[in-house]
């Protein structure tokens, strides 16, 4: 191409920018949205809720970007969207370093960032709001559990099947959870592998720790999500133990095929993660357009679910009882 057509190019982009931003309807709210993918039901839960919340406000245009678990994918997508100057962005990020520069753009362009699910380690200043669930309390929910209903051994290991590498609910799963049995010696982490949040990868890396001594004797499985879970639970079957029964399974999340698995009897117990924020997030996304003020943190308020029901699993501040799963809990839940 010609260095005369490539001008001609750039200048016709330019106009067609301008003309769609000079379009925009002052009544609408024109959102961006960077979602981190579709990894698990969780997730899928979490697309549902905010593409719901959506169809239900007219005002609202929503360009939605699947990040497909990739930082550079998310980066690219919060750039696109400052480039058509929207009115907010909402993202969840995919890990929570490296967004500082983006933010900073953002800032910049002076459109107002609300942050979903997943927390950034950025300066607070850079984004007006973040709406999720507590990670770290859901790991020590998880822990309190296991410890009412650890087994009368003196030494219980525990196979850890983290999240994504540097994700908020990997580094905050795993430190709620280290947290609570410091105080009781006999449970220790054995290892420690990354399942990056999804069901095949879960059952992949299970089936190569199960080949390793560690993986031969120990008691305890404890996923940060029910997908990689239920991948491990079918590793841990394929090597002749039960699951449930030989290996406590401990997970979180709370969707439909581990509550059903824990019905079975095939494991233990979900830490509930509500992905149904979609109404709650453009609430706030809303107000944010008005220029009304917003909490900084709006957190999700979530159960624990396992076969007993009534164990004590929360905090001084916030007392959670375990609910006992049953046919019509499930038939009844959304995700
Ligand atoms: O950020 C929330 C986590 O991401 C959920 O626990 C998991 O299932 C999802 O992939």
């Amino acid at each position: 191409m010609n260095k005369f057509a490539t001008v001609i190019m750039a200048a016709a982009a330019a106009t067609l920018l301008v003309t769609a931003c000079s379009k925009k309807d002052p009544n609408k709210t024109y959102v961006g949205i960077s979602q981190v993918g579709a990894e698990s039901d969780w997730r899928r839960a979490s697309t549902k809720s905010i593409e719901d919340a959506v169809a239900q406000r007219p005002q609202i245009v929503m360009t939605f970007a699947d990040a497909m678990q990739k930082q550079e994918n998310q980066i690219k997508a919060i750039r696109s969207f400052i480039r058509k100057k929207v009115d907010v962005i909402s993202f969840s990020p995919v890990v929570s370093s490296g967004f500082e520069d983006i933010l900073k753009e953002a800032k910049k362009a002076n459109i107002p960032v609300v942050i979903f699910d997943r927390a950034v380690d950025t300066d607070p200043s850079l984004y007006v709001s973040l709406v999720g669930s507590d990670f770290t309390e859901e790991g020590r929910r998880a822990a309190r559990w296991l410890i009412a209903n650890k087994p009368a051994k003196d030494s219980i290991k525990v196979i850890e099947l983290s999240g994504t590498a540097g994700s908020a609910p990997a580094i905050e799963r795993q430190k709620g959870f280290a947290e609570i049995i410091e105080s009781t010696p006999e449970i220790k982490v054995v290892v420690s592998q990354s399942g990056n949040f999804t069901r095949v990868e879960g059952k992949k890396v299970m089936e190569n720790i199960l080949q390793t001594p560690e993986g031969k004797d120990f008691d305890v499985l404890f996923a940060h999500n029910d997908d990689m879970a239920l991948g491990a639970i079918e590793a841990i079957r394929d090597v002749g133990k039960v699951p449930g029964k030989d290996i406590i399974i401990i997970s979180v999340d709370g969707i439909k095929d581990m509550f059903q698995e824990i019905l079975k009897g095939n494991a233990n117990c979900t830490v509930e993660c509500n992905p149904l924020i979609g109404p709650t997030l453009f609430d706030v996304i809303e107000k944010v357009k008005k220029g009304e003020t917003v909490p900084p943190r709006i957190p999700s308020l979530e159960g624990v679910f396992d076969s007993i029901g009534g164990i004590e699993v929360g905090n001084e501040e916030t007392p959670v009882q375990t609910t006992k799963i049953t046919q019509e809990i499930i038939d009844g839940r959304a995700y």
